[in-house]
């Protein structure tokens, strides 16, 4: 989750537990992301991934400089880069695609993606699918069966995992909502509250400079984009998108919203969002994950 959404503070504790803790790389400046890679991967054996999207304009400068502060992975989405997977091979580090079709995530395990993540309408961020999860997944299930297939947008909690895993066939899931909302995440407490505030029709879809819809808690600024008034920046600061429409910059409304601005920032979110009413820890929300989900194995047992 990018922009200093998810950074090492939450990637650590993450991999402690056994899941793949990921740093937003996105829209920050190298030598900061190399220096927040360096202290997950001090602080933890566990495995350290850096999502990069496509659409950066300094995306492979972003793929180098991750390699070489010593990711264990790297997961792109926001576009396809067939590039990638060469920089893969060549560096002996995997690649992950997030893709939202069967035709990408064919391409992906054709050049050799070490896991494609299915990304669905419910997820938050930018959008490549207007389809939900439950329809867009078995798609998707049926082309890719040489590596792990994880599901991702709109779970939050165990029993929505363990239907993923069990009912869908999905190798596992992308969770990133459920981890803003915890103590762990390095965004204001702003950004937090607008989440536990949200009703379901306050989690709206935007429009995003990236050329895509984004999925966000309607704030004032979102408010004020949806009436059609005028919302555009003095001027480019960052250069940051290979293709910018710049009706707003999209770095200073993330970085906003990450630092307390709340009113005049970007929150990004997905639609399950307000399902979830406490902060915790991340080892908590691990646990409340397994718990929840071993106890629908366990029923299938008992069944059976
Ligand atoms: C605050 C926020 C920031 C995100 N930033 C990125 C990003 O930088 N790159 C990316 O590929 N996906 C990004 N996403 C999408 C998530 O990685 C994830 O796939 C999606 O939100 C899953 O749905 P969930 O939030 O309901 O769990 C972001 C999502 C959120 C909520």
């Amino acid at each position: 989750m990018s922009i200093r959404v998810s950074t090492s503070a939450l990637a650590i504790p993450v991999a402690e537990c056994g899941g793949i803790g990921t740093i937003g790389g996105s829209g920050i400046p190298v030598p900061e992301l190399q220096e927040d890679i360096r202290k997950a991967k001090k602080a933890t054996k566990g495995v350290i991934a850096v999502n990069i999207m496509y659409a950066m304009k300094d995306f492979y400068e972003l793929v180098m400089a991750s390699i070489e502060a010593g990711a264990d992975m790297i997961i792109t989405g926001a576009g396809f880069s067939r590039d990638i997977f060469k920089i893969g091979k060549t560096h002996n580090i995997p690649i992950v695609s997030i893709v939202s079709s069967p035709a990408f995530a064919t391409l992906a395990e054709k050049l050799g993606a070490a896991a494609v993540i299915v990304e669905a309408a419910e997820a938050g961020g930018h959008l490549g699918t207007d389809v939900s999860l439950r329809e867009l997944f078995p798609t998707i299930r049926k082309v890719v069966s040489k590596v792990p297939l994880i599901a991702s947008g709109g779970i939050t909690d165990g029993y929505e995992m363990a239907e993923m895993m069990d009912k869908y066939g999905a190798d596992g899931v992308q969770i990133a909502s459920r981890f803003v909302l915890s103590k762990e995440c390095s965004v204001s407490q702003e950004f937090k509250d607008a989440y536990l505030k949200a009703r379901e029709e306050d989690i709206v879809l935007v429009s995003s400079p990236v050329g895509m819809p984004g999925r966000a808690v309607k704030t004032p600024f979102v408010e004020k984009m949806l009436s059609g008034a005028d919302i555009s920046a003095d001027k480019c600061r960052f250069q940051c998108l290979k293709k910018c429409n710049y009706k707003y910059c999209i770095n200073d409304r993330l970085t906003a919203s990450q630092q307390g601005d709340v009113e005049n920032g970007l929150v990004f979110s997905g639609a399950n969002t307000f399902k979830m009413k406490e902060i915790l820890s991340v080892q908590e929300i691990f646990a409340r994950f397994v718990k929840a989900a071993e106890s629908v194995y366990r029923e299938k047992t008992v069944q059976a």
